[in-house]
This record gives structure tokens, sequence and C-alpha cells, in this order.
């Protein structure tokens, strides 16, 4: 399966069977962690057969998200600046869509599950930003509702638009964002030079998604085609 393949297959999943990751699929998401955490400074952590971190008993299960079956799960660490949140999104999301290469469903998780004590080490200055359920889902979960790429466009960049930054929005809009809240803006300059922004939220997340957001991009317009602003 191709990462494009991956982009049009995964959907969060928030129920997971008993079957476990097999140990040559947890070595391969060990490495992704490594090399993720060396590019950006991060901190990220897999954490295998451990259920206390979505087990019931948190005020926010009835809320927002219900999840069974989690015992597996990516610790998202790392410092608390802007860029780092970005990184977090953009690393994250690269080991989501390895995993779903894999066979494996995820769901990125900033409020539903509780800090375990003892499974994970914190550097100085480390935030967790949130965790990322993995495992073998119940289900592949659904398409999210997707909205017209335009409106993640910045109005003036609407003419002439080449086909790779088309490519690259149609695997944006696909990425998942908190609460689905898809809270950026993509423009064009110079014929390749691309700028991606947040928009505003009330609820937070957005560098993070922004990241996540990047990663997809990336994949769909093809990494040789332009650079980032
Ligand atoms: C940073 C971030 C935090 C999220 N937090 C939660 C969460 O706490 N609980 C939950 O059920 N889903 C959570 N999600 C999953 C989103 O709700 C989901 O990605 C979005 O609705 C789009 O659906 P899709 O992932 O199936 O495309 C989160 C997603 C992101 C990117």
């Amino acid at each position: 399966m191709t990462l494009k393949e991956a982009i049009l297959l995964r959907h969060s999943v928030r129920r997971y069977t008993e079957v476990p990751i097999e140990s040559e699929k947890i070595e391969i998401l060990r490495a992704a962690v490594n090399k993720a955490n060396e590019a950006s400074n991060l901190n990220i952590q897999l954490v295998t057969n451990e259920p206390k971190a979505f087990s019931t008993g948190n005020f926010f299960h009835f809320e927002y998200g219900y999840f069974r079956g989690v015992r597996n799960y990516l610790v998202m660490a790392g410092p608390a600046d802007k860029a780092s949140k970005e990184a977090i999104g953009y690393e994250g999301e690269k080991i989501v869509l390895l995993a779903q290469t894999l066979g494996l469903n995820s769901c990125w998780v900033g409020l539903t599950y509780r800090e375990v004590s003892g499974v994970f080490r914190r550097r100085p200055g480390d935030r967790i930003h949130c965790v990322i359920a993995l495992g073998y889902g119940e289900t592949q979960g659904v398409q999210h509702n997707l909205r017209p790429i335009e409106s993640f466009i910045a109005a003036d960049a609407h003419l002439h638009l080449p086909d790779w930054f088309l490519e690259g929005m149609k695997a944006a809009v696909l990425a998942p964002t908190a609460v689905n809240q898809q809270k950026f803006c993509f423009s064009l300059e110079n014929g390749n030079v691309v700028e991606a922004r947040t928009r505003f939220s009330l609820i937070g997340y957005t560098h993070v998604d922004l990241g996540i957001v990047k990663c997809h991009f990336e994949i769909g317009a093809g990494a040789e085609n332009f650079s980032w602003k």
C-alpha cells in the first residue's frame, strides 16, 4: 500500500479488537518513532499492552469520542512551542500513515485519555500534546465530511493552480484534525512556494493540525514540486 492509498483509507477508529500488533510491526513502528524524534527533537514514545490510559472513568469519554480496547498508543510529547506542536502533527501523521500501510488503524486523541505514571519518560520541558491510539480496529472507520478544497485556499490564489497543488489539497482535506475543525488555509506564490497557515479556533490544536495537514499535502503534491514558505 502506498502512502497516497493510506491517506484515502485512513479514518479515525475508536474501537479495537484484542488482536495484538505483531512484534515485527512493533519494531517497524519503533524505528519510525526513533527517526521522528531525531528529526525534530521530540520525545514520542510507543506504549504497548497498556490498557489503563483508555479505561473508563474519564469525564471526557462521555463528551467526545468513546474508545474501546485501546492497549497500544503513541505518547506525543515534546517542547511546548508552536514549531514543536507542528512537528508533533507532521511526524505523528507520518507514523499514522505508516501504521495504515501495515494494516493497522489509529486515532489521534487530545482529550479522552489519562496519563498513566511509569509508562512514559518525560524530559525537562516536555509536554504531552496528545496521544495516538493504534491497533486492529473493529471497523475501518468512516470518511469525515468533505468540504470543497476552494474553501481552504486563500481567495487571491484560486486562478491557474497547477495539478500538483490541487493533488496536495485533495490529500490535505482528508487529514485528521481535532473535532474535524479543519482550521487551515493554503496559498501559492511564485509558482512553487506554498504557504500553509492556521485559522482561528477556540478549540486549539491548530498547530498540531497544521503539521498533520502539511504531511498530507507533501505526499499528495510530491515534495519535489514545491518548497514551503
Ligand atoms: C490533534 C487531534 C486531537 C484529537 N482528539 C480527539 C479526541 O480527544 N477524541 C476523539 O474521539 N477524537 C479525537 N480526534 C480525532 C478527530 O475527531 C478526527 O480526526 C476528525 O473527526 C476527522 O475524522 P477522521 O480522522 O476519521 O478523518 C483528534 C484529532 C486530532 C488531529
